[in-house]
């Protein structure tokens, strides 16, 4: 039975980078996540007779939230709901299912790379049909709705078991639980020559995975264990836990340190790698030698032709505005287009979509195709090895080639975390008012080129997005941009990128921080950082 349950708009229900995040007990407490749905339903113009996706990365509460979502779906008079077994799909494979069922959207319950737990974070997003994070405009009516709504239906009656795989009757709706893995498994083959990893490991060639304990490691067992026949055990931490282990399921060199660890010690496999909560990102580090993600972008937009998916080259490249410009000399050489996009993969969209970009990446461990519409952590690694299998080369080996073929673009990102919002907010405000006067001016041994505030204009529909960071740069080449996280659920995080190009073949291995610290230094004294935040250093480094 259909139950009307009026509500009144809750304060702070604001979609930010990607969807809604907040800290657990606020998700929990109805009705917070009741009303997020239902508002999701009505800015997406009702769910009456359509057919959605729903998964999620497994964190505390997913079970649970995905009860109410069906429930509601149900209510709101939905046809199908299509949900992976025990209430898991990683993102990547929810985008893929929604492309490859054709249903009308999704619902995925992540918090991404942010903890799992009871006192830690959790959030939902909707992904549109094809596959993608929304837009900004279905995001914004989304938003709209949480301001004004006044009820919302949900279903009198438990939601079917989602523990088993089949089909089930939730009122008027059909739930059907599926085996989050298999499909995605199968596009990945589709994708990358597998015969020539499988063979790449049978010689001996090792390999550590860390899923972090997230989502990701199911499918990375399936994949790189059962069908590429990677050592049993080559996947680590392999198993979802609500609260990921009680770690932070970030695949950067901070909270991967433990494989870091093997990386770089005396035993170390020859190819490292790690994804987060929802399977989006990743991490990849040779033996001894850490990739960053602008530079693996570039390595992966030069040789993606190695790949059967990819053999035909690529149609264009996309990245997001902080991301380093190693992928852009990349494409010049190649002689295809290189977008820059504002931060969060929603701006990737419409370019997939059109068909001008096939490859695309974020400074945030973010890469992806337009195999689906979201970034994808196993399909990065994959193609890496697929990489790594045709060229015989170790990982070093091709960074050292590709910084000799196109230069180096040292790259930093600095987080300060919880800062005071205020104070961050106004950190911004009085640089942004800054910024027509730096250009000329010298700070230390840096002098100013420009300095602008980022906006997009989106070459496929035209659509207009402001205010999208602010930019300094400098005459030697080098540039600092300055943005707030739009994905935090405590106090404000200033976000510091910054990179120096370095084209001198003598003068490519330095450490990323000693080759920045010029950048660095004129950025603290232009920005006010230290004085205005309180914080002598970073949270943190990148
Ligand atoms: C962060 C990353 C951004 C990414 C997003 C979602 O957003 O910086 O690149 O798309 O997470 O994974 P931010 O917190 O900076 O707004
Ligand atoms: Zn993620």
């Amino acid at each position: 039975m259909i139950q009307t349950i009026p509500t009144q708009p809750i304060a702070g229900q604001k979609p930010g980078t990607s969807g809604l995040r907040k800290k657990t007990p606020v998700f929990m407490e109805t009705p917070y996540l009741e009303n997020y749905v239902q508002s999701i339903f009505d800015g997406i113009g009702g769910v009456e007779g359509k057919t959605l996706v729903v998964g999620g990365d497994g964190r505390y509460f997913n079970d649970r939230a995905i009860g109410v979502i069906l429930r509601m779906a149900a209510a709101n008079g939905a046809a199908r709901c299509i949900v992976g077994q025990g209430g898991l799909l990683s993102t990547p494979a929810a985008s893929h299912l929604i492309r490859k069922r054709s249903a009308d959207g999704g619902l995925i319950l992540s918090a991404s790379h942010n903890p799992g737990g009871p006192e830690a974070d959790f959030g939902l997003k909707y992904n549109g049909p094809n596959g993608g994070p929304a837009s900004e405009s279905v995001t914004d009516q989304i938003f709209a709705r949480t301001l004004d709504i006044s009820q919302y239906r949900i279903w009198d009656g438990a939601a079917p078991d989602i523990g088993l795989i089949g089909e089930a009757q939730l009122g008027p709706m059909l739930v059907e639980v599926i085996d989050p893995i298999t499909d995605y498994a199968d596009l990945m083959e589709s994708l990358f020559d597998f015969p020539a990893i499988r063979a790449v490991f049978a010689g001996g060639f090792r390999v550590c995975f860390d899923a972090m304990h997230a989502i990701t490691g199911p499918y990375a067992q399936e994949i790189l264990e059962k069908r590429l026949g990677a050592a049993p055990g080559a996947v680590v931490n392999g198993t979802p836990s609500p609260d990921f282990g009680g770690g932070h399921p970030d695949p950067n060199p901070i909270w991967a340190h433990e494989l870091m660890t093997t990386m770089y010690g005396p035993d170390a496999p020859d190819f490292g790698a790690a994804s987060d909560g929802d399977g989006d990102r990743n991490m990849i580090v040779g033996r001894g030698c850490y990739v960053s993600p602008s530079d693996s972008l570039a390595v992966l937009a030069d040789l993606a032709h190695l790949a059967p998916g990819y053999a035909e080259g690529l149609a264009g490249v996309a990245r997001s505005m902080p991301t380093s410009a190693a992928v852009d000399r990349v494409a010049a050489a190649k002689g295809i287009d290189c977008f820059e996009t504002p931060t969060g993969w929603k701006f990737f969209g419409n370019l997939l979509d059109a068909g001008r970009a096939t490859l695309c990446g974020e400074e945030s461990a973010g890469t992806g195709s337009n195999h689906v519409r979201e970034k994808d952590g196993l399909w990065a690694v994959l193609l890496w090895l697929n990489i790594l299998a045709a060229t015989g080369k170790s990982v070093a080996e091709l960074m050292a080639d590709h910084w000799a073929r196109y230069g180096r673009n040292y790259y930093s990102r600095h987080d300060y975390e919880e800062v005071q919002s205020d104070a961050a907010n106004a950190l911004i405000a009085d640089l942004r008012a800054e910024l027509p006067a730096l250009p000329g001016k010298t700070f230390g041994a840096l002098t100013v080129e420009s300095a602008d505030e980022f906006s997009y204009d989106d070459p496929v529909d035209g659509s207009h997005a402001a205010g999208q960071g602010l930019r300094v740069f400098f005459t030697n080449g080098a540039r600092a941009v300055l943005r707030l996280s739009g994905t935090g659920t405590a106090g404000a995080t200033l976000r510091v990128y910054l990179e120096a190009l370095e084209t001198d073949p003598d003068q490519l291995q330095h450490d990323p921080q000693t080759a920045l610290k010029d950048v660095i230094a004129a950025i603290d004294v232009i920005s006010g950082i230290a004085a205005r935040t309180g914080r002598s250093k970073p949270d943190v480094i990148t």
